[in-house]
């Protein structure tokens, strides 16, 4: 969806809810951005094996908890119990896997603004999309409009969803359709606007890594909101800016703080 709207939301997010100075996807994570003066945060929600969304970003356990094999293998409160902090440093020792619903508690009590990435595991890409869908409307439900996922409409305090997965996107559409979407793709390819039209998304998400400046201001001469992942130097931030382009997400969040926007 067009729409040439000011980015309503936060400009500089903490890249998995805290960046790398606290264990990703965790409230641990939330609270230090937070602490920080961080106004939003970035996060990925997946499945548990009973179908409820908890965070976490890969489909195994090994390298961020003390678990071991598939996330799917095991249900929310099994992963509540794993220790999700310890493999950061051991001041985070018991940090649980948090269920996307406390997350989304935590945040709002907080008010700090949220990117809910919806990362399904393989083949997973519909059921993530619905049930990471309908918790985020159930928790916002009282600021949700009809058209809320129009940028002319939304809601600054609610999420906003973002996805590598079309499908995802799509399903999230069906039953959260007052919230608006933004479309991953790592790198900007010549059919964006078809695909972001297909999902009636406003905002491209992409990896700064690979965007050119004739390509930002292709894409904010559209009439869409442009979102950077993962950007940790200061200068590079002050240069997309400078191009147009309206947020980041950051992994250092010492570094890269919400005044340079
Ligand atoms: O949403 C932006 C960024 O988080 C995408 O990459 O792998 O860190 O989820 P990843
Ligand atoms: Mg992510």
């Amino acid at each position: 969806m067009s729409h040439h709207q000011p980015w309503p939301y936060p400009r500089v997010l903490a890249h998995r809810g805290g960046g790398t100075l606290a264990p990703e996807n965790t409230l641990a994570g939330l609270r230090e951005g937070v602490a920080r003066g961080f106004r939003g945060a970035e996060f990925d929600a997946m499945l548990a094996g009973d179908g409820v969304p908890v965070l976490i970003h890969d489909e195994t356990l090994e390298r961020t908890t003390t678990g071991r094999g598939a996330v799917s293998a095991r249900t929310a409160a099994q992963l509540a119990a794993l220790d999700a902090g310890r493999w950061h440093s051991p001041r985070f020792a018991g940090e649980p896997v948090p269920s996307l619903e406390d997350a989304l508690r935590y945040a709002r009590a907080a008010g700090l603004w949220l990117n809910v990435e919806i990362k399904p595991a393989k083949d997973q890409a519909e059921p993530t999309g619905l049930a990471v869908g309908l918790t985020v409307a159930r928790a916002y439900a009282d600021l949700l409009r009809p058209g809320g996922d129009r940028a002319e409409h939304v809601d600054a305090r609610a999420p906003l969803f973002s996805s590598f997965q079309p499908p995802a996107l799509a399903a999230a559409r069906a039953v959260a359709p007052n919230i608006p979407r933004g479309l991953l793709l790592a790198r900007v390819p010549p059919d964006w606007r078809a695909q972001l039209e297909a999902l009636g998304a406003v905002a491209l998400h992409t990896n700064h890594k690979h965007l050119t400046a004739a390509q930002a201001g292709e894409i904010k001469q559209a009439g869409y909101w442009l979102f950077c992942y993962t950007v940790d130097e200061p200068a590079r931030v002050r240069e997309l800016f400078d191009w147009g382009m309206d947020a980041i997400c950051t992994d250092r969040i010492d570094l890269v703080t919400p005044d340079l926007a």
